[in-house]
């Protein structure tokens, strides 16, 4: 990738903020597998924080996080929300899945981790939430990492997505994850205060 071509690890897609155009030729993007041996494209320095992450959630709370989405393409972000449609309806759809053009997955800064409990990759929204406890300590230690909560409880009507326990953002910067994190606010917050 040519030096010139910087990723901007703080960008904010959201609702309002659609994916900047020609983003996707600022990351650098690599394949890797879960442990369940399934394929996902994410960007580079995102994967290396992330395997760190697993690996302290491993060692020291014994807890599997595993990616399950990452990196996805406008069409898949449609076929998603799409399929949330069908299965669940509109309401729920606005509330789990961002519209096409606009969701960070576009970015492959996002993840999404599921729990491998028992040999069995929990991965469903009711599954996940239901496991809520084991994302708070998951969450605790996001900051270490450079990562943020990205959809925190209590901050919807900002966010304008629901609680999502595993949907983490990488933004390269422990230091301004923490402060992030310390204050209780949300990405669209720190925007906000940079205005
Ligand atoms: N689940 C998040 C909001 C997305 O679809 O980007
Ligand atoms: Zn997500």
């Amino acid at each position: 990738m040519s030096e010139s071509k910087k990723t901007d690890y703080l960008v904010l897609v959201n609702e309002d903020n659609r994916l900047p155009e020609n983003f996707e030729e600022t990351i650098e993007i690599i394949t890797v597998k879960n442990a369940a041996d399934e394929e996902y494209s994410i960007e580079k320095k995102t994967y290396e924080a992330f395997l760190r992450f697993r690996d302290d959630l491993l060692e020291n709370d014994g807890i599997q996080a595993e990616l399950i989405s990452v990196y996805r393409t406008i069409p898949q972000q449609e076929a998603t929300f799409n399929r949330y449609v069908e299965k669940f309806g509109m309401d729920y759809a606005r509330k789990y899945a961002a519209l096409p053009g606009h969701s960070e997955h576009h970015t492959g800064l996002a993840i999404d981790v599921g729990i491998m409990l028992d040999g069995k990759l929990i991965r469903t929204i009711e599954g996940m939430l239901e496991l809520n406890h084991l994302y708070v300590i998951m969450q605790s230690k996001l900051p270490k990492y450079g990562f943020i909560l990205r959809y925190p409880k209590g901050k919807e009507a900002i966010t304008k997505i629901g609680y999502e326990c595993w949907h983490f953002r990488y933004i390269d910067s422990p230091e301004l994850a923490k402060e992030i994190t310390d204050k209780g606010i949300c990405f669209e917050e720190y925007w906000e205060t940079k205005k």
